[in-house]
């Protein structure tokens, strides 16, 4: 599949366990565009896993580095990159991603429960979900600013990741 002349990254946004990883992964296969994923890059730049991070500085510690990371990452074309769920909780992260020319935002959305139920099937360590009823309050607080900050929401919950890619590519 071919990306118009006129974007030069998709970034791919939503919650822990809505199919980031798994989708830019995809996107890149079916493009020839470079995946990458602002947690592993911050984790490369870094030396430290975000668990590590965590437990060592703090949250606050994280979201600085994450935003670096983030202002990194959008140097880069010809990307398919995939950001942290909190990512889009920073003001200055959600201005770089509406500011940086060519990038296209795909929200992947979906009910809390299915989102959480992904997670729990996953062996990712991740900080944020250790207190479930703290995840679905930050869910709530979160969910409108994905909303503003993409140009396409997709509800995934029942749809093969095959389909979801196809649905994005459509759109572009
Ligand atoms: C976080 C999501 C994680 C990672 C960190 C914090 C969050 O990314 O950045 O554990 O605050 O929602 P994934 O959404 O890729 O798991």
């Amino acid at each position: 599949a071919v990306i118009p002349a006129h974007l030069k990254r998709l970034v791919l946004t939503g919650f822990m366990g809505a199919g980031k990883s798994t989708i830019g992964r995809l996107l890149a296969a079916r493009t020839g565009w470079t995946f990458l994923d602002l947690d592993a890059h911050l984790e490369a730049r870094t030396g430290a896993t975000i668990a590590e991070l965590f437990a060592s500085h703090g949250e606050p510690h994280f979201r600085r580095l994450e935003s670096t990371a983030l202002a990194s990452a959008l140097g880069r074309t010809d990307t398919i990159l995939a950001l942290g769920g909190g990512t889009p909780e920073g003001l200055t992260n959600r201005l770089l991603l509406e500011q940086t020319p060519g990038t296209f935002t795909v929200f992947l959305d979906a009910p809390f429960p299915t989102l959480f139920d992904r997670c729990m099937l996953q062996d990712i360590a991740r900080p944020v979900l250790e207190d479930p009823a703290a995840a679905q309050l930050r869910f709530a607080h979160r969910h409108p600013l994905y909303t503003r900050l993409a140009r396409l929401t997709i509800n995934t919950a029942d749809l093969t990741p095959e389909d979801t890619v196809e649905t994005i590519l459509a759109a572009l």
